[in-house]
């Protein structure tokens, strides 16, 4: 699987006056890990966030250039939730197809069973038996099954930081996504956790396209095929060098990259 399931073309987004990244070109292969590095400020929560429209939510907020995702056109005005009596049906098919991790596992407060099961239920799967299967398996994808399945009716929040953020991942892929973007997932858990999770989105590699961001280099190295890295220049974010993972780290093209991989920079 070579072909790029995400694509985007000059990509570039402002918060009123305040120009977040611009002119962005950067394509994910269907099945691989992207790490997307760079240091605080440069772009990279807002560029995973206009990939799956999450920006729409945020007035004055305006992105320019194309997203291509699988066969959608994501900035396309079909999509767009707030265009004069556009119908949403396309962008939550996108929602569905782009699953979303925070650094900050966010479950509802509500019993573990139902954290699985309402998204299920808004995007139209009502069959007890088939909600059943979809969460045992999804469970057990992220290795919570066995960890969870006598409990399954009580809170959620009771779970270990690490245990929530593989039901927030379970959740997503519940909806059966193509493609999940993980914003420093492990960054807010222990060191046991986030090694437990990072062996998760590991295992993710080829089911799914996923783009991760993360501060942390050595996991980059560990988990990533490509790297895409982000530095702000004249006050904007901008999109340096991204390659290989094996390319980014031996044989920087960008002096930034050389600094950066080697902790000169950033
Ligand atoms: N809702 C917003 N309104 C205005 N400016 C914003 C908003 N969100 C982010 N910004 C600005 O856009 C720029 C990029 O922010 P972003 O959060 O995408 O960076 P980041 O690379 O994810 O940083 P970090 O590594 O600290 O998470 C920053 O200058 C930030 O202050
Ligand atoms: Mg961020």
């Amino acid at each position: 699987m070579t072909e790029p399931f995400i694509q985007t073309e000059n990509l570039t987004l402002q918060y009123g006056q305040k120009t977040a990244f611009a002119n962005v070109n950067l394509s994910v292969n269907a099945g691989e890990i992207l790490a997307l590095v760079g240091p605080s400020g440069c772009g990279k929560t807002s560029f995973l966030s206009c990939l799956n429209r999450l920006t729409d939510m945020i007035p004055h907020c305006r992105v320019k250039g194309a997203i291509r995702i699988g066969s959608v056109e994501v900035l396309n005005a079909k999509t767009n939730a707030f265009a004069l009596g556009a119908s949403c049906t396309q962008l939550i098919a996108l929602r569905r197809q782009v699953g979303m991790i925070f650094q900050k596992p966010n479950p509802f407060p509500l019993s573990i069973w139902k954290n699985m099961e309402l998204p299920l239920r808004e995007h139209g799967i009502r069959k007890r038996e088939e909600i059943d299967t979809i969460i045992e398996t999804s469970l057990q994808d992220v290795g919570l099954w066995d960890e969870v399945k006598d409990r399954l009716h009580t809170s959620a929040l009771a779970l270990s930081g690490g245990q929530q953020q593989r039901l927030c991942i379970a959740r997503a892929l519940g909806l059966q996504p193509e493609a999940l973007l993980l914003d420093e997932p492990c960054s807010a858990l222990d060191p046991i956790s986030s090694g437990i999770v990072e062996d998760l989105i590991t295992s993710l590699r080829q089911r799914y396209t996923l783009i991760i961001v993360t501060h942390n280099l050595a996991q980059a190295k560990r988990i990533a095929d490509r790297v895409a890295l982000f530095w702000v220049q004249d006050g904007v974010g901008q999109l340096i060098e991204s390659g290989k993972v094996e390319q980014i780290f031996d044989a920087p093209q960008h002096p930034l990259t050389a600094a950066y991989v080697t902790g000169a920079r950033g």
